[in-house]
């Protein structure tokens, strides 16, 4: 079995974090997005893993990948991406003919997908097998109509949706899935979406069989799930102080990194401050993620993710619900004008407490 990881998209929606790094090297609770897709395939078993990249995402997931747990990784290159169904199209020399698990780079599974590669089972006649969970509104996803045990209908983003089961970003196929991709129309966005070839395996008398998602589940699309996710992932980690702490209150479970520093300051868990990080007079509340070497000092944050190398200084009004790149400068600065100084990139989203 091979995994296939799909990481060449733009990540338009979380522009401009996603203007200098792809989606799946975005940080949740310190590590970047796409660890927790090749943890999921590797402690499954799957080590020869296929990485979906394009010309803008290549170099910085090549960076965060190799090397990473002793798997193999081959960079297929998807220029310009064109859909699910022709990333895997374009994987084909990668793939050759074997079954292989394809994974969505932005998609997080709490319980991994072990139980995914369990129902795909050849001899019983199985030919794919997808994730699907119950949503209140599917309409954003793939929706699947599921009668005896197997999937009979198939559309994606439907307006008025067939049943609340969306498909989540996990999906196993045997070879057949790339005779449907073959000729394939295009279609919304002119993307070639491997919803459709599933639906052609299905009409073709082929066996598509559903597993429902057990555990929470999340799809990163915007700053919102990025927070979102975080504060998942935070939840299952377990206190640890490695890091030094000096004249401070660390309340539950917090992560202190090795060779980071917290002084003068209180931390509510969970929450992890990365390596090399210094907190100084300041607060940190829940649900919060400070990136290797960010500088946190005489300033109260909570429920955010700051990236790596970022500085927080002398900042008035608590910052919450935030999402901060890398090497970031965020300080407060007092005297006339009493007035913001801004240097922002395009499509930042700034919101000023009165
Ligand atoms: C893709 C799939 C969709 C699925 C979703 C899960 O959509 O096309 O069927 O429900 O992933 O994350 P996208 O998020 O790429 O728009």
């Amino acid at each position: 079995m091979k995994g296939l990881i799909l990481a060449a998209g733009l990540g338009t929606r979380l522009r401009p974090i996603t203007s200098l790094r792809p989606k799946p090297t975005i940080s949740v609770a310190n590590r970047p997005l796409i660890h927790y897709a090749l943890d999921d395939l590797i402690d499954a078993g799957v080590t020869d893993i296929g990485i979906v990249v394009s010309y803008d995402t290549i170099d910085h997931l090549k960076e965060a990948v190799e090397g990473y747990r002793g798997a193999n990784y081959t960079f297929v290159l998807q220029a310009p991406p064109k859909g699910l169904a022709h990333a895997v199209e374009v994987s084909r020399d990668f793939l050759a003919d074997d079954s292989f698990v394809m994974y969505l780079g932005d998609n997080l599974f709490e319980q991994g997908i072990g139980a995914f590669i369990d129902a795909f089972d050849p001899a019983a006649g199985v030919n794919a097998v997808m994730a699907l969970i119950r949503v209140d509104d599917p309409r954003a996803f793939g929706v699947a109509v599921v009668e005896d045990g197997r999937i009979t209908r198939l559309v994606e983003k439907p307006p008025d949706p067939p049943s609340d089961l969306a498909v989540a970003g996990v999906y196993v196929f045997d070879k057949t899935v790339h005779d449907a991709i073959d000729g394939l129309e295009p279609g919304a966005k002119g993307e070639y979406q491997i919803t459709d070839a599933i639906a052609r395996m299905i009409e073709r008398g082929l066996v598509v069989a559903p597993v429902e998602v057990t555990g929470w589940w999340k799809d990163t699309g915007t700053a919102d799930d990025i927070l979102d996710a975080n504060r998942l992932e935070l939840l299952s980690m377990a206190r640890n102080v490695e890091g030094t702490v000096e004249e401070s209150r660390i309340v539950g479970d917090v992560v202190v990194q090795a060779g980071a520093t917290v002084r003068r300051s209180t931390v509510f868990g969970p929450a992890i401050i990365g390596r090399g990080a210094v907190v100084e007079d300041s607060y940190v509340g829940p649900f919060t993620s400070l990136g290797a070497g960010s500088r946190l000092s005489n300033a109260e944050i909570e429920y955010a993710v700051v990236g790596a190398d970022s500085v927080i200084r002398d900042v008035r009004a608590r910052i919450h619900a935030s999402l901060i790149g890398e090497n970031v400068v965020i300080e407060g600065a007092s005297g006339r004008p009493d007035a913001h100084r801004l240097v922002v990139g395009d499509q930042s989203q700034i919101d000023l407490h009165q």
